[in-house]
């Protein structure tokens, strides 16, 4: 390591998980985002609210490298991430970030090991060396015996938990997801949440989540209220955070059950 890079690692670890300035970005006309300015503190989680067309998926999007904003910067552990170029940021989304969307991001023709086999395989491994650890990722979050199974062949809670073992096998240090219980019933919701958190907050990551179910908000520490492409709310809730569970315990030990 250089001692650019390690005077960077320094200061970042002090750092923000992520902090965005002043962003803006519109669509055309639309303006989705209008001035957001905010700091998410490292192994903490958030979730972003608001009604739909707010700004939410964008400002999710602008702060994971996805997009880039019109105007303003966004920081991970104190690095611009809005500034590097396009290898660069692809990079950092692959090997830092995680990512849980309501739907779409598997890949319905391959099985979930293969699923959450391949984000290693993009960061370089081998396939050999990634189907033990995809086994054991997809063991941590109950779903030893289905690592076979087609993910269409997965009820929407295995289906999400799959997605939740690819996110955080790489050892992202941010996971974002997008409305992540969006299609699912209330209890299959708060069993997806205990994986999340398990698999985020309780191991040190970070989450980021948008959501427009305030249940769900609720299990986060923070709040942010979206209207418009501005924050308009933002409040710590009382989440207890995170209970040493059957489920984090066995994310952290690393036994499959
Ligand atoms: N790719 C796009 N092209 C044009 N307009 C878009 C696009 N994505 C989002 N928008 C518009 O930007 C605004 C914010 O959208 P979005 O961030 O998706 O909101 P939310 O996730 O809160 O529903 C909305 O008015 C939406 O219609
Ligand atoms: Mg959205």
């Amino acid at each position: 390591m250089t001692l650019l890079n390690r005077q960077r690692r320094l200061e970042g670890m002090n750092a923000p998980a992520l902090q965005a300035s002043l962003l803006t970005k519109h669509y055309g006309s639309t303006r989705a985002l209008d001035g957001v300015s905010l700091e998410i503190a490292p192994g903490t989680s958030t979730a972003i609210m608001g009604a739909s067309g707010s700004g939410k998926t964008t400002l999710l999007h602008v702060l994971a490298g996805i997009l880039l904003p019109d105007s303003g910067t966004v920081a991970f552990e104190g690095t611009s991430i809005s500034s590097v170029g396009d290898r660069e940021r692809s990079r950092l989304r692959r090997d830092q970030f995680g990512f849980v969307f309501q739907q779409g991001l598997l890949m319905p023709e391959l099985t979930a090991i293969e699923n959450v086999a391949l984000a290693l395989m993009l960061q370089g491994r081998s396939k050999n060396e990634s189907v033990a650890p995809a086994a054991h990722a997809l063991a941590t979050l109950g779903l030893a015996g289905l690592e076979d199974r087609r993910i269409g062949e997965l009820s929407g809670g295995q289906a999400q938990r799959v997605a939740i073992a690819r996110a955080q096998v790489t050892g992202a240090r941010v996971v974002f997801a997008d409305e992540p219980t969006g299609a699912l019933d209330s209890t299959t919701s708060s069993e997806v949440m205990d994986a999340l958190l398990a698999s985020t907050v309780a191991q040190g990551r970070t989450l980021v989540m948008v959501t427009h179910d305030a249940t769900v908000a609720a299990r986060c520490q923070r709040v942010i209220s979206v209207r418009d492409g501005r924050i308009v709310a933002d409040s710590l809730t009382h989440a207890p955070q995170p209970q040493q569970t059957s489920l984090t315990a066995r994310v952290q030990n690393g036994v499959a059950q």
